[in-house]
C-alpha cells in the first residue's frame, strides 16, 4: 500500500533514514515513505541513486564509516531537530561456503550487516522522540542454517542486536523490529545462478518470488503509529518460505504416492 492509508497512519512529515536506499527494497522504502509524505534521507555508498527515490534526499554515507553517520546526524539534527525513524536495510551477500570462506569476507560483511546497523542506532537513536521506529532488514538466512556463511551468521546477529536494541531503546518510547525478506527480485538476487532463484521458488507455498514494494509496504507499517505496540518483533515477508521448516518438498513427495489423504479440493 502507497500513499494515502500510510499518510493517515502519521507518516506525513516523519524524518526517516533508510540506509542502502540506492536501489532494490531501499529505494522501494524511500518510495513508499515519501509517497506517504515522510522526509526520507535516502543514504547509500554509492555516487548515485540507481532507481527513483520518490522525492527523497539522497545522501552518500558507507554505514560501516563512523565520522559520516556523526556529520549526517548532526546535518539532521540542524535541520530537522529530530529522527523518527530509521531503517537499516544496507546490506551485502557472499557466497562462499564454510569449507572456503575468507576469514576477511567475514569481517567484511559483518561490518555492513551489523556495524552499521549498530552504527545507525547509536547515531540516531539519541535524535528520536518517543514514539519513533526502527527497522532493521534482516532475512531467511536469519531464520535458518543457509549456506553463505558470511551473509548467514551475520542476519543472525543482527537479530540479536535488534532484541538488545528493542529492550534498551523501549523505555525511551523508541520501537525496533525486523523483517524477514525471503526472495525478493533484486539486483542482488540477480546477482545469484538461476538454481537458485528455482530452488527458492519450490520451497516458497505461494510459489512465486517477492517484490521490493511488497517488503516495502511491511517496513512502512513498521514505521508508522499503526504498529505502536511492536516492538522487538521479527516478520517473515517471505511467501511463507520460513514457516514450513524445510517440509514442503516431504508434504509434496508424500500427495505425489499417498492416496489415503486427499488433498482439500481447491479451485
Ligand atoms: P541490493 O544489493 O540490490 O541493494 C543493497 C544496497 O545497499 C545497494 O544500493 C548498495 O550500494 C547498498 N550498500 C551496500 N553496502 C553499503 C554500505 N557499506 N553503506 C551503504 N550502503 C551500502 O540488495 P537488496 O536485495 O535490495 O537488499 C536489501 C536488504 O535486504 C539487504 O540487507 C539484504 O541482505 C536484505 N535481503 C535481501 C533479500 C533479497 O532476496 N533480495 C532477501 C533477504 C534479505
Amino acid at each position: 500500500m502507497t500513499g494515502r492509508g500510510e499518510a493517515q497512519a502519521g507518516l506525513r512529515n516523519r524524518v526517516v533514514v533508510v540506509t542502502g536506499a540506492a536501489r532494490g527494497q531501499g529505494a522501494a522504502e524511500a518510495r513508499h515513505l515519501a509517497a506517504a509524505g515522510a522526509r526520507v534521507v535516502a543514504a547509500d555508498v554509492a555516487p548515485e541513486p540507481e532507481d527513483d527515490l520518490g522525492g527523497g534526499r539522497y545522501e552518500r554515507l558507507d554505514v560501516t564509516d563512523a565520522a559520516g553517520w556523526s556529520a549526517l546526524a548532526e546535518r539532521l539534527h540542524r535541520e530537522h531537530g529530530r529522527v523518527d525513524a530509521l531503517v537499516n536495510n544496507a546490506g551485502i551477500t557472499w557466497r562462499a561456503r564454510i569449507g572456503d570462506v575468507d576469514p576477511a569476507d567475514m569481517e567484511r560483511v559483518y561490518r555492513v550487516n551489523v556495524v552499521g546497523p549498530l552504527l545507525g542506532i547509536q547515531h540516531c537513536a539519541p535524535l528520536m522522540p518517543p514514539g519513533s521506529s526502527i527497522v532493521n532488514v534482516g532475512s531467511v538466512a536469519a531464520l535458518t542454517g543457509h549456506v553463505p556463511v558470511a551473509y548467514t551468521t551475520s542476519k543472525w546477529a543482527l537479530r540479536g542486536l535488534s532484541k538488545v536494541a528493542a529492550l534498551e531503546l523501549g523505555p525511551a518510547g523508541i520501537r525496533v523490529n525486523t523483517v524477514h525478506p525471503g526472495y525478493i527480485d533484486t539486483p542482488m538476487t540477480a546477482s545469484a545462478a538461476p538454481a537458485f532463484r528455482r530452488a527458492n521458488v519450490a520451497e516458497t507455498p505461494l510459489g512465486r518470488t517477492g517484490t521490493v514494494d511488497e517488503v516495502a509496504a511491511l517496513v512502512a507499517f513498521l514505521v508508522s503509529d499503526r504498529s505502536s505496540y511492536l516492538t522487538g518483533a521479527e516478520i517473515p515477508v517471505d511467501g511463507g518460505m520460513t514457516a514450513h521448516g524445510g517440509v514442503k518438498s516431504i508434504a509434496e513427495a508424500i500427495h505425489a504416492t499417498d492416496a489415503p489423504h486427499p488433498q482439500l479440493r481447491l479451485p
